[in-house]
């Protein structure tokens, strides 16, 4: 795929080239007019002093007394000409030259018009019935040098410029770009449960309907998340009552039966039922737990609520033991939803005592910073099996009964409230056994 171009680079360099191309047609065509200009005015004034100096030098000529011979016009003191002339008699003999032309730089023929040669600028005339010749020539490096003048100053202003329209057009795109940078922030910083539309205020218009659609397709996303989640949250819901419901039937039905193989086979189809119950208990929670809601309105203790869960999980199972830890005081206040921690704990809990060493206490713990706990003893479990225990349906001790989804339940909860979770084995500061930490 071809790398992405910035819009600021591509305008900065496309005006910056296209500001300079017309500058410089703009300077070529001053330059063109000005140098047809330039040589009118030259050229005229050429042609004047001609004519200024024809009458002059012929009374200079006519009243000399000596034979007819070159002569030359004594300057008044050494200065630079920059116009010489000859003047020439009908066969091209000099009668009279300005005090430092060199004869070899005319033409030869004399003529009665403008002409150039590749240094000067000529005009020539007659007078005196064509018996006396006037050349006057002109140096063409003056008008070089006011031409290349002109086309630099008028090059200048380009050094400047050159930069300034770059500058200028980056900063002024990124000024008019301000809003998408923001909408970009806005959907990079939000977090993976985030399906919730991007604000698409001050959006460009042509950015604006494609946020819009980007929002139109977070809506659906999340309706169809949600579809799936309420139905499995729903049929988990609706399959309570009739697994219950036949608990209860077995139940009674064994009563009426004495131990026998039929006994036997009621046994297994109520451990059957009591699995089934669990699938579902364990389907809605991990519903719940990819769902929104994670977090409640209120902030509240979670070392008090741990406290509660606790002690719950202890009645309900007095024979496991379990040792609590807490700060001597304070209190850690979370908005997570309460039903959220609850079940984070207790599946942590049952794992602990479900895969933990028989007769060995779990520890729990809750620090001041945040950090939950819970430690059991176990052989230790190796690297790359701990990687992935938190996918759904992944065990590593089939010994015991379980269906791989608490870890799954956790993780969803714990990334959804914007917790971490880790897990080690062997555990901080000993040879085996299993830690799992949750920072919220
Ligand atoms: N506290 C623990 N001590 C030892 N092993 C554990 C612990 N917690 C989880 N495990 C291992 O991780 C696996 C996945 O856990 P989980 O997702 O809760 O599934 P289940 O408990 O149904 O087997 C378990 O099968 C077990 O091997
Ligand atoms: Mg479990």
């Amino acid at each position: 795929m071809k790398p992405s171009q910035s819009i600021q680079k591509t305008l900065g360099i496309g005006l910056t080239v296209g500001v300079t191309l017309l500058w410089l047609l703009a300077l070529s065509g001053a330059v063109y007019v000005a140098q047809n200009k330039l040589n009118q005015l030259f050229d005229s004034a050429l042609a004047e002093t001609a004519q200024r100096i024809m009458p002059l030098a012929v009374v200079e000529i006519i009243n000399r007394e000596g034979p007819q011979q070159a002569q030359q016009v004594m300057s008044f003191e050494a200065h630079d000409e920059h116009l010489v002339y000859l003047v020439r008699d009908e066969a091209g003999n000099i009668l009279l030259q300005s005090h430092n032309a060199d004869p070899a730089l005319f033409n030869k023929t004399l003529l009665n018009e403008f002409s150039s040669s590749k240094t000067h600028r000529f005009y020539g005339a007659s007078a005196v019935q064509n018996t006396l010749h006037i050349e006057v020539a002109e140096p063409l490096r003056q008008r070089r040098e006011a031409i290349t003048e002109m086309a630099v100053t008028l090059l200048w202003p380009l050094v400047l410029l050159i930069p300034l329209c770059f500058m200028g057009t980056w900063a002024f795109v990124r000024y008019s770009l301000r809003h998408v940078l923001a909408y970009l922030t806005a959907i990079e910083s939000r977090g993976s449960g985030d399906l919730t539309p991007i604000k698409v205020e001050g959006l460009p218009a042509e950015i604006h309907t494609i946020a819009e659609s980007v929002n139109h397709l977070l809506d659906r996303l999340r309706r169809a998340i949600e579809s799936e989640r309420s139905f499995t949250a729903n049929s988990a819901h609706e399959l309570r009552t009739p697994i219950a419901t036949a608990l209860a039937q077995i139940q009674r039905l064994q009563k009426g039966v004495s131990a026998g193989p039929i006994k036997d086979r009621m046994v297994k189809i109520e451990t059957t039922i009591r699995d089934l119950s669990n699938l579902s208990e364990k389907l809605m929670q991990l519903a719940k737990a990819e769902g929104g809601g994670l977090f409640s309105a209120e902030q509240h203790d979670l070392m008090n609520l741990l406290r509660m869960i606790v002690d719950d999980f202890q009645r309900s199972r007095p024979e496991k033991k379990v040792t609590l830890t807490l700060p001597q005081s304070g209190a850690f206040m979370s908005s997570i939803d309460q039903d959220a921690f609850a079940i984070l704990v207790r599946n942590l809990l049952d794992n602990a005592l479900k895969h933990g060493a028989k007769g060995r206490p779990v520890e729990i713990s809750f620090s001041s910073e945040g950090v939950l706990k819970v430690v059991n003893d176990s052989s230790v479990i190796p690297a790359d099996t701990l990687a992935q225990l938190r996918q759904r349906f992944v065990r590593s001790n089939t010994a015991v009964q379980g269906l791989g989804l608490g870890l799954a339940i956790v993780d969803a909860i714990v990334s959804g409230a914007g917790a971490t979770m880790a897990i080690n084995s062997p555990a901080t500061g000993r040879m085996d056994g299993v830690e799992v930490l949750v920072a919220f």
